[in-house]
């Protein structure tokens, strides 16, 4: 008899710029490797070429100012051609895809930083991902002042160029999903990157023990 596909399981990473992401989620997609999953690496906006297009939209100057709104759709259509192209035929298939931002993100971006209230959001989610959402949630809480030294030396996108009480709201937002939704775990990004992805590992541990193949 054909064994039945186990459905992957769905990681996302979150948190403001200059908190380590991309560093981590190559420590996140190899512990779940060495679990014994197969995994699917990607990122949003992003991940299909389509994406990658939305992508420079978003983040790039541009001299015509972005509405908010438009602000807001792109980053769902991104998200629906990412959903449709890679993330459920990897879910279905049984890989887990581990994710550098997702609609966290948006909350946190669209509603805590531009204003855009909840409800508006959650319609949004409904109509893109149906019932879909992240099963695990690692997010990295720095102090916004930390996290802007630590970028303050590279080129600045779209996002990068907002100002601190931005991202304070940025960070308020993400911290009330982190209060409120229980797949959220919080690490504490602000210590040196040995004990971050020491603190890292160990959450991610002990929900690996979960999936134990
Ligand atoms: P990053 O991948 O280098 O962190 O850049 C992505 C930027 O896009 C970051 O500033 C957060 C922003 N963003 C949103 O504003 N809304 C979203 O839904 C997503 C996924 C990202």
């Amino acid at each position: 008899m054909p064994e039945t596909t186990i459905p992957g399981r769905f990681i996302t990473l979150e948190g403001t710029e200059g908190v380590g992401k991309s560093t981590n989620l190559q420590l996140v997609a190899e512990l779940v490797r060495a679990a014994g999953h197969e995994v699917v690496v990607s990122r949003e906006p992003g991940g299909t070429e389509l994406g990658e297009a939305i992508r420079e939209l978003l983040l790039g100057v541009h001299t015509e100012a972005m509405s908010d709104m438009t602000e807001l759709l792109l980053a769902f259509a991104a998200r629906a051609q990412h959903l449709e192209r890679v993330i459920r035929p990897a879910l279905d298939r049984g890989c887990w895809v581990v994710c550098d931002r997702f609609t966290d993100a948006t909350y946190a971006y669209q509603g805590g930083g531009r204003g855009f209230d909840r409800a508006t959001i959650a319609t949004l989610e409904s109509l893109v991902q149906g019932e879909l959402r992240p099963d695990l949630t690692l997010y990295l809480d720095v102090p916004v002042e930390v996290a802007a030294a630590r970028i303050a030396d590279r080129a600045h996108d779209r996002f990068e160029q907002e100002s601190l009480p931005f991202f304070e709201a940025v960070r308020s937002a993400y911290l009330e999903i982190a209060a409120r939704e229980e797949r959220f775990v919080i690490i504490d990004a602000a210590e040196d990157l040995a004990t971050v992805q020491l603190e890292l590992t160990a959450k991610l541990q002990e929900y690996l023990t979960g999936f134990e193949r």
